[in-house]
């Protein structure tokens, strides 16, 4: 039954002592039966019946067959039933229902209690008001890794560079910057106290040394520079501070020798991880909607993933994250 594959939870509300007597015998002569029955999710039930029903023994034993089976049993509070009669049997308000529902979820996350900063898009750096230095990532990978940190529980700092796209995920703090300096300090701020990072940012590896005040006038003849200073690294900074129980996985877009470049930067950036990506391959970097990636370990063990969407790609990356950090 595709049903009882494809849900993440199944939720029997109201349950009738019949059906309650149906799902503990395995009976299967109907559809939501069979549902049950092949359902490989978790199982919660909502009971509703009158008071000398729920109270009889052979509901109670059909109960705990069910609850030493794993299935989650909500309690019938007492009140006014159907039958006029008073007590134990209404079913469960559906707030608490919707409560017992988030609970099971947000308590069930691998990524429950931990806290992660992510970066994400590009940064500007200010030439004169109206020009700066930048790049073309869009942000829709750092984004991802949000989201996707986010489904696993995680609490999630999201600092990100200009871009284009929207947050719509209450979950996730959205703080926005522009240049390397601005997106340097908000990690710098938020770094002490997470548990993962993951530095999705394309960061301009300079800036102008001045920004002018008012908007640079054309030069009438000959050629025109623009002095530039190094930005920080910021994935570095954060690589020389890093304890113990904090992860840290970076980015590495190479043209050449992109496997042996990426395995320094582990070394030379303190990071745990570097996710791999090479302009050359078809489909992926900058502004696209999917990519292919390589994961390397401070161990040098290369896992590779196959060309896919942007959503699926952090997918990958966060799960490779939380076998990594719940040894
Ligand atoms: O050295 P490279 O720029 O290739 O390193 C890429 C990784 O370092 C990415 O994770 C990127 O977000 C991070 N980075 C940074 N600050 C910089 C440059 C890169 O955090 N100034």
């Amino acid at each position: 039954m595709e049903l009882g594959l494809w849900g993440d939870l199944m939720l029997i509300a109201p349950i009738t002592a019949n059906t309650l007597s149906k799902l503990a015998s395995g009976a299967c002569d109907n559809f939501l039966l069979a549902t049950f029955l092949s359902a490989k999710c978790p199982v919660m039930l909502a009971p509703a019946m009158d008071l000398d029903m729920y109270s009889n023994s052979a509901t109670q034993d059909n109960l705990d067959v069910l609850k030493k089976r794993g299935i989650t049993v909500l309690d019938s509070p007492s009140g006014e039933l159907a039958s006029g009669l008073c007590g134990k049997g209404r079913m469960e308000e559906p707030e608490e229902i919707a409560n017992a529902i988030e609970d099971f979820f947000t308590s069930n996350k691998p990524l429950t209690g931990r806290k992660a900063l992510v970066t994400a898009g590009p940064t500007y750096e200010n030439i004169d008001p109206v020009r700066f230095i930048g790049n073309y990532s869009s942000g829709k990978m750092g984004f991802a890794i949000a989201e996707a940190l986010s489904n696993q529980g995680a609490q999630v700092t999201l600092v990100s560079g200009p871009s284009a796209l929207q947050n719509t995920n209450p979950d996730i703090k959205l703080i926005k910057v522009t240049s390397a300096l601005e997106m340097m300090e908000a990690c710098e701020n938020a770094f002490p106290t997470v548990n993962i990072t993951v530095m999705a940012a394309a960061v301009s590896d300079y800036r102008p040394r001045v920004t002018a005040d008012s908007k640079i006038k054309r030069e009438k003849k000959g050629a025109f520079s623009i002095d530039l200073i190094p930005n920080p690294d910021i994935i570095k900074t954060l690589g020389s501070a890093k304890t113990d129980s904090q992860y840290l996985l970076g980015f590495a877009l190479e043209t050449n020798n992109a496997e042996e470049n990426a395995k320094k930067k582990i070394i030379s950036k303190n990071l745990d991880a570097i996710v791999l990506n090479s302009l050359k391959e078809k489909g992926a970097g900058f502004g696209v909607d999917t990519n292919k990636i390589s994961i390397i370990d401070s161990d040098n063990k290369i896992t590779r993933f196959e060309l896919k969407s942007k959503a699926d790609v952090a997918s990958d990356i966060v799960d490779f994250i939380i076998t990594r950090t719940s040894k």
